[in-house]
């Protein structure tokens, strides 16, 4: 009995020696380039959702459903760990509602911290996803990290409080963020299997009955933090203000992040984050498909009246006092 208890000591200081080693030496990072080809056969949900959601035709998802809270099917294991991610005091969040600009933003934050102006080996979702990735890759990438999340600011890992870590939120105008949701639903076929249409996909969304819940519910708990910022360093930056004024709104971030940078090194961060710049640097990975459109606006081709006025009501109902109001006159 005491050999077997001794025996699994070692066992567990070996495994958390190895652990390290990896971590340390990179190792995940070096192989990930040979796992990638193979990354489509794990990408199917299958197993990892306990819950689907099903729209008024019929047609479903798999998703997590954790505390009465809607996640996409990253599996329980993933999600109920989250507050125990570990944080480094260095580390930069970005966080913001699913479709509103993040792999954008992330790109924007990693060259700003690094003082580089090149785009990441694996773009968002392998450069720091705490909600997907598993921790030996976050562990793994090299400081200062730009990790990002869709959690509410309560479910974040607890590091982040503690470390009073940098976050900032991306938003982006409610109309135009359902459509992109949408496509982002249908485009990625292994994930989600999702075969309904934009106006069942649309009832569905303005309920908050999707992963990650409610957009109006998402930046109104946002919005008690960015009203008292004596409890936590938040910026909010605007998808549509990127867009009109990038050069205004990346000084902006550099200000929050207290990085210093010239003229020239916001000019080339503009050049290298422009949408056509990061399609084709994602043209073979599996986040190529959500390089769609890009652009301010393409609601007016995807909503109807009715489902336009449905969101404006949600707005005045819920949104009348918050920090951040849409406009919707690009
Ligand atoms: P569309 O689906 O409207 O094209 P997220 O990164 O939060 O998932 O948001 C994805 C949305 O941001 C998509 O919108 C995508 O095309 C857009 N996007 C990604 N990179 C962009 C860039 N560099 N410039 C402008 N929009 C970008």
């Amino acid at each position: 009995m005491l050999l077997s208890v001794e025996r699994m000591g070692l066992l567990q200081r070996f495994k958390s020696f190895l652990y390290q080693q990896m971590v340390k030496y990179q190792v995940i990072l070096y192989l990930l380039p040979m796992l990638q080809p193979f990354a489509k056969y794990f990408a199917g949900t299958g197993s990892k959702g306990n819950h689907r959601i099903t729209d008024k035709s019929g047609k479903s998802f798999p998703v997590c459903k954790l505390n009465g809270k809607l996640f996409p099917a990253f599996g329980l294991g993933r999600l109920q760990t989250i507050p125990d991610v570990s944080i480094r005091r260095d580390d930069v969040l970005l966080g913001g509602y699913p479709k509103t600009g993040c792999h954008w933003v992330h790109e924007i934050l990693h060259m700003l911290v690094n003082g580089k102006s090149e785009l990441t080996k694996y773009g968002k979702g392998l450069g720091g996803m705490i909600d997907a990735i598993p921790d030996i890759i976050l562990d793994s990438l090299s400081s200062p990290r730009v990790l990002n999340s869709h959690m509410l600011y309560d479910d974040l890992p607890k590091g982040v409080k503690e470390h009073r870590t940098k976050i900032v939120i991306t938003v982006r105008n409610p109309k135009d963020t359902v459509v992109s949701f949408y496509n982002h639903v249908r485009n990625l076929e292994e994930f989600y299997t999702y075969t309904g249409e934009f106006n069942d996909y649309f009832d569905l969304w303005i309920e908050g009955n999707v992963d990650y819940g409610s957009y109006f519910d998402f930046y109104l708990s946002w919005d008690e933090l960015l009203k008292n910022p004596e409890r936590h360093p938040v910026l909010l930056v605007k998808y549509e203000d990127i867009k009109a004024q990038p050069m205004e709104n990346i000084k902006r971030i550099a200000q929050f992040l207290e990085v210093d940078v010239t003229d020239e090194f916001v000019a080339e961060i503009v050049e290298k984050t422009s949408f056509n710049s990061m399609k084709s640097k994602r043209a073979k990975d599996m986040s190529a498909k959500l390089f769609r459109k890009g652009k301010v606006g393409d609601w007016r081709n995807w909503l109807s009246e009715e489902q336009s006025e449905a969101i404006d009501k949600q707005w005045q109902k819920k949104m009348q006092g918050c920090i951040y109001q849409p406009h919707y006159n690009e």
